[in-house]
Formats: structure tokens, sequence, C-alpha cells
């Protein structure tokens, strides 16, 4: 995990939460088993139904952006084989997260039994999670053109939502807060290179 915390430095994550989460969060757990031997690698891992991890230091920075300070309930759309997940469930108090397929989301749960604090759900992330809202802080690990409006409703006065804007395949990832009931652009991330968000709310 040193590497992945060195990535993550070099990428600028000053953070020493976030960068305390990558030194605590085995990757190895997170990706396929015939991937171990590369979870150390700051690179993106193949995993079932034509997905991919995240970058872990573009996780790092993406993570970094919601300033979590511990007490939040967050969102995560895309869950994926639940990394980011792990992280999120050291940086706050309660992580929903929601996945469209069952099977990445039963190998998540699985890698993440020990987490009390996390709780996994299939379904269509576009739409939010209207029964557990409002939330802190979203992060959105899928790409769309624009943030879904359930999305917009369902995070508090204040709070920050990261999320890939673009076609899929080349996006930026744009920081956001809400301020007066309408989302605020506040900076871009980073470029990068999405899985589709699907969804009532994303592409069909
Ligand atoms: C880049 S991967 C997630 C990576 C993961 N967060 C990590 O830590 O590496 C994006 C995930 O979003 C999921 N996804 C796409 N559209 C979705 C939707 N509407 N609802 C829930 N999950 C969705 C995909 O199935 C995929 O697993």
């Amino acid at each position: 995990m040193d590497g992945l915390v060195a990535a993550a430095r070099a990428t600028g994550v000053a953070d020493e939460r976030v960068l305390a989460a990558i030194a605590a969060v085995p990757r190895a757990d997170f990706v396929p088993p015939e991937y171990a031997g590369q979870a150390d690698a700051d690179t993106p891992i193949p995993i079932p139904h034509q997905q991919v991890t995240t970058q872990p230091s573009l996780v790092a920075r993406m993570v970094e952006a919601l300033a979590l300070a511990g007490d939040e309930r967050v969102l995560e759309i895309g869950t994926g084989y639940g990394w980011q997940t792990a992280l999120l469930a050291r940086l706050a108090r309660e992580v929903f997260s929601v996945e469209r397929f069952a099977e990445l989301a039963e190998t998540a749960r699985a890698a993440l039994a020990e987490r009390a604090n996390v709780v996994v759900l299939v379904g269509d992330g576009s739409e939010g999670l209207a029964d557990h809202a409002p939330f802190d802080a979203i992060v959105v690990a899928a790409a769309y053109p624009s943030v879904p409006a359930p999305l917009v409703q369902q995070l508090v006065e204040g709070g920050r939502l990261v999320q890939p804007l673009g076609p899929g395949g080349d996006e930026d990832v744009v920081l956001f807060e809400k301020r007066r009931q309408v989302l605020q652009q506040v900076r871009t991330i980073s470029g990068a290179h999405f899985v589709r968000l699907h969804g009532r709310h994303g592409f069909a």
C-alpha cells in the first residue's frame, strides 16, 4: 500500500486522513483474485460485466475533494468491487453505496463485511436513495454529461458532490457544492476515462 500512498501524494493528495485510509485498506481484497498481484500498482483493474476499478490515485483525489471530517452520511454511486467504499467507510460515519450489477455488489459486500457502517444496495444509483437521504456528500464513480437531478435534491445544503462529467471514456471529474438549492461548480479535479452511468437519469 505504500506505493498507493506515494502515488496519491504524487498527484497532490495531502489530507492525512485520506492517506492513512489508503494505507489501511488492502486493495488486494477489492480486486479479482487473479489481479491481486497488481493491486498495489496505481492502475485500473478489470472487473466483471466489462467494468473497471478506478485508478487508486484518482479515487484518492475524488475522496479528498469531499473534505470528510468523520461525521458525514455519504452516498456512493457505482460500488464496483468496493475499494473506494472501504476508504469512505474509514472517513465518514455512514456510507450507502449503490451498484447496478448484483454480482459486483455481492462481491463488494463480502469484502466489506467487517465494516459495520456500510450498506451496499443493488439498484439504479442515478435515482439516488430517497429513503436514506439527505446526504452530506455524494460521489459518483461513473460518467454522465450532467448531474442527475435526484442526486442534487438528496444532497444537503452546503454538501459536496463529485462526478465525472462527460460521455463515458473522456471526462472531467468535477467537484460541486450545493448553495441556495443549486449545484455550483467548484473546480475540475482531473481529466479521466470512466465507464458510463446508466439508468433512468443516465444513459440507457
Ligand atoms: C468505475 S466503476 C466503480 C469503481 C469503484 N468505485 C472503485 O472503487 O474502483 C463504475 C461502476 O458504476 C456502476 N454503475 C454504472 N451505472 C450505475 C448506476 N446507474 N447505478 C449504480 N451503479 C452504476 C458500474 O456497474 C461500475 O461497477
